[in-house]
């Protein structure tokens, strides 16, 4: 069996996805999480793009020990400088070099000879050895690239030290068949190749990233390139959960396999699909929640009397588990910790208590707390505190039939001043988004509302996911109750929170570049 590598850009690529902005604390998550899945490689960021990238990538290399931890980084001497000041404290550091190589792209966006952007990439390759042991040198728009050109410049930047290649389909264009003879014009005509690992990194703009991934390995790539729930820009990347079950399950053909732990798969998809607010499609390949549902009379016969009819993956593999009642009113602090430890999260003394006292409040209205419940409380706790900004103190909505819905919302800001407003709507939730918008003293754009429910019943914990747009900035926020306008409220001032700490950092970046 030949050992694929899997590069997660989940951190990278993946949070170039319109609207999706992680914060420290959850991009720390994600990162122990892709540990525990036990991918090889996490890019965890653009080290130069700002500080956050810088802190984030920081803290992912000082925090992970059994991945390497790469960030990205253009051909600019101060990139690989930055870089290497926030990835030198991991395991194993690498730094993840790029530059495009189509007539489009050098004629268009760099405004560069061919002759020009081998000599930068040469030259910053050599330039990156000083520091890393590992360089990975990527051909952006490799597949609308000339490949003699290709083939030159990839055994230029081989002799100066580059030891990983990456091969991008970067706007998602190439068909299987035409990528895996790009790996195989390659391995045929670059001198040394076999003493480097070929990638693949492939976007899913024709719907074939997964596909086209898949045939690079036939031809010999030994890394592939992706993101959980194949989250990324337009139509995202290759997900690599998909790659890897694929492998797995029909390891006859493609005789390759990968490190994963396949049981992490689920929970790492439903982490990073809440901490991102992008929704996994019911019919989506592995993670989807109708991925293993038999609906039709044959098909569920079938299955009853033997599984494999029509299942070819189990559950199972990929850590589907059936929704356990777990805690009650009456279970301990002890318990709970222990539940939470179970569930993967680690969370400090502090937060164990906030926790606790949540979930003690819940346990009165509500009888039996899941596992689901469980997860959407921690992620409050965890993740949607932003305590230099706006706290909700109390929402009271007014709704009739024949009545105007109005609302009164109260306020704590970062200081602790307490805000008051009231205002209308067409319905409960406009009045709630109104006089919030009112309190920010600032117009917010509403994009996208979602509502469901954490669990089944009536009793559920409602979580709502928000998209906002305020002047410039996108992004989306979260917020969970068992009241759905209150949840609704939640997931307003979360988004806006978020928008202040982007804001927050936009001007802590500009500062530095001035100093
Ligand atoms: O798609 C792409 O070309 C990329 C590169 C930066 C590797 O993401
Ligand atoms: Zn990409």
């Amino acid at each position: 069996m030949r050992k694929i590598n899997i590069f997660d850009t989940t951190l990278r690529d993946g949070e170039q996805s319109a609207g999706v902005n992680l914060n420290l604390q959850e991009k720390l998550e994600i990162a122990r999480q892709l540990e525990r899945l036990r991918v090889d490689i996490i890019e965890a960021g653009f080290p130069a793009a700002s500080k956050g990238d810088f802190q984030a990538v920081k803290q992912i290399a000082e925090t992970v020990k059994t991945c390497s931890v790469t960030g990205l980084s253009r051909l600019v001497q101060s990139d690989i400088d930055t870089a290497w000041e926030a990835l030198k404290g991991g395991a194993e550091p690498r730094l993840h070099l790029f530059i495009a190589t189509s007539p489009i792209h050098m004629i268009h966006k760099l405004r560069m000879t061919p002759e020009q952007v081998i000599e930068t990439a040469v030259e910053s390759v050599k330039y990156a050895k000083r520091y890393f042991p590992i360089v990975q040198w990527s051909a952006e728009d490799a597949c609308r690239s000339e490949l003699p050109f290709l083939a030159k410049i990839i055994t230029e930047v081989i002799k100066a030290g580059a030891t990983v290649i990456n091969i991008p389909d970067t706007v998602g264009y190439i068909t299987p068949k035409e990528y895996g003879n790009i790996f195989t014009f390659l391995r045929n005509n670059v001198p040394n190749i076999e003493k480097v690992s070929l990638s693949a990194h492939c976007h899913d703009d024709l719907g074939m990233a997964v596909v086209n991934s898949l045939a690079a390995i036939e031809h010999g790539a030994t890394q592939v390139e992706g993101t959980i729930n194949g989250i990324g820009e337009r139509a995202g990347n290759a997900a690599l959960e998909e790659i890897a079950v694929a492998l797995y399950i029909r390891k006859d053909y493609y005789q390759a396999e990968t490190r994963l732990n396949l049981q992490e798969i689920k929970r790492t998809s439903n982490l990073v699909s809440k901490l991102t607010g992008m929704v996994i499609p019911p019919n989506k390949a592995v993670v989807g929640k109708n991925a293993f549902a038999h609906e039709s009379g044959i098909h569920q016969d079938g299955v009853l009397k033997e599984k494999t009819t029509y299942e070819i993956i189990s559950p199972e593999l990929v850590g589907v588990q059936s929704n356990s009642m777990v805690l009650g009113k009456h279970s301990g602090r002890h318990a709970l910790r222990n539940r939470v430890e179970e569930l993967g999260y680690t969370l400090s003394d502090e937060e164990i208590n906030q926790l606790f006292v949540r979930f003690k409040e819940l346990a009165d209205k509500k009888k039996d707390i899941t596992d689901d419940d469980l997860v959407a409380l921690i992620f409050e706790e965890k993740f949607d505190h932003f305590k230099d900004f706006y706290q909700l103190s109390s929402i009271q909505v007014q709704y009739g039939t024949n009545q105007i819905p109005t609302a009164v919302v109260v306020l704590k800001d970062g200081e602790g001043n307490e805000i008051q407003e009231a205002a209308t709507g067409a319905g409960s939730v406009e009045a709630l988004y109104n006089t919030l918008e009112r309190c920010f003293k600032t117009p917010v754009t509403l994009l996208d509302y979602r509502i469901e429910s954490v669990s089944g019943g009536r009793d559920a914990l409602a979580q709502v996911f928000v998209k906002v747009r305020v002047n410039d900035i996108e992004t989306s926020g979260r917020g969970t109750a068992q009241d759905v306008l209150e949840a609704s409220a939640k997931a307003y001032i979360n988004a806006v929170n978020r928008v202040f700490m982007i804001e927050t950092m936009r001007m802590e970046n500009q500062k530095v570049a001035m100093q």
